[in-house]
């Protein structure tokens, strides 16, 4: 499956609120869908939005009837601000949308043509790249899993949140293909469920035993023994380590810790942001109260009750065991690791 892809200078994506009892497919050469998308979370998971962007700016210059280079150059600057006010924390939106400022940089006075095909060339590149990174993270990671594991994941860090096979659950089912999985222990992730709706929508298509548990039988599931590693993704890794990832992640890493199990993150580099020091520094998005008021449409608290909905939270640099990325399997001290592998990126 691809979740996101670029077929004919269309972008196509798999309506990801509309899974598991509907697989709709989008196909679109409109800016402002591409942009919906990734607000809604129809197409969502930093990588996913990555490329959605990178596709996203290209459908800025459709038709192709800009008159000149500035009008060119004006469109891509428009379409970059815009999208890059969809969603403030997956830095792989800023890491795409600076990669295809770079080709205007690289690429100045050069024809209108020219630009567009250096702009799709990399745009297609950034796509390729991560598909490339998420075979190599279930690679590298796989390693790292003792036969006969049982594992708990969060959220949804596979093939849908990517335009590869996934990051923390590339490593799942590179893993379960050596026969190393008993089961998967699955968050629900609330409250927009991406653990029950597309993790376990994932993992049964692969066939691998997963067991749906609710957030808050995590600690049950870690104090009974239960699982022999933690492994989740990322929207944003600090260059001291620290990991902004869905909601419910830290208090995962505190019971990992708590319980002597590995807690891993699995990310592509362009998920690492060398400009942010720590985690204190990630923007966390707030999402509407009404995800947590409302179920299934269904009022489900008072009316007016204050509410805090952070989409994401931080788990700090000291409780992750080692963050896998398709450049190697990194380890303590994350702020000497994290440096050396850019450079290399
Ligand atoms: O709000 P979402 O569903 O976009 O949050 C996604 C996550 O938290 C994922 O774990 C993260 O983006 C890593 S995806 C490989």
């Amino acid at each position: 499956m691809r979740a996101v892809d670029w077929v004919d200078g269309r972008f196509r994506f798999i309506d990801q609120t509309l899974l598991p009892q509907q697989e709709v497919w989008v196909d679109t050469d409109d800016l402002t869908v591409v942009g919906e998308a990734i607000r809604t979370l129809r197409v969502r998971g930093a990588p996913a939005i990555g490329v959605a962007a990178a596709f996203g700016l290209l459908l800025a210059l459709h038709p192709r009837t800009f008159s000149d280079v500035p009008d060119l150059r004006g469109r891509l600057r428009r379409a970059s601000a815009y999208l890059a006010q969809t969603r403030p924390t997956a830095v792989n939106l800023f890491y795409a949308l600076d990669r295809m400022r770079g080709v205007l940089d690289r690429h100045a006075g050069q024809s209108e043509a020219q630009l567009y095909a250096a702009l799709e060339r990399e745009a297609c590149a950034i796509q390729r790249e991560d598909i490339e990174a998420c075979r190599r993270i279930g690679e590298l990671g796989a390693e790292l899993i003792v036969p006969g594991s049982s594992l708990l994941t969060h959220c949804n860090a596979g093939a849908l949140a990517t335009a590869g096979d996934g990051t923390a659950l590339s490593i799942v089912t590179t893993a379960a293909r050596q026969g190393k999985i008993v089961r998967v222990y699955v968050d629900e992730t609330r409250p927009l469920l991406q653990g029950a709706r597309l993790t376990a929508w994932e993992l049964e298509q692969a066939d691998i035993p997963v067991v749906l548990i609710t957030d808050s039988t995590a600690g049950t599931v870690l104090r009974e023994g239960r699982v022999q590693a933690v492994i989740v993704g990322a929207d944003r890794v600090a260059a001291n380590g620290d990991a902004a990832n869905k909601v419910g992640t830290y208090p995962l890493a505190v019971l990992a810790q708590r319980h002597g199990v590995s807690f891993y993150v699995a990310v592509p580099t362009s998920t690492l942001d060398p400009d942010t020091p720590s985690g204190d520094g990630i923007p966390i998005e707030e999402r509407d109260p009404a995800e947590i008021t409302h179920f299934a449409g269904v009022v489900v608290a008072p009316a007016g009750v204050g509410v805090y909905a952070p989409a994401f939270d931080v788990t700090p640099n000291e409780l992750i065991t080692a963050i896998v990325t398709e450049r190697g399997v990194l380890r303590p001290p994350y702020v000497q690791t994290i440096a050396d592998v850019l450079k290399a990126r």
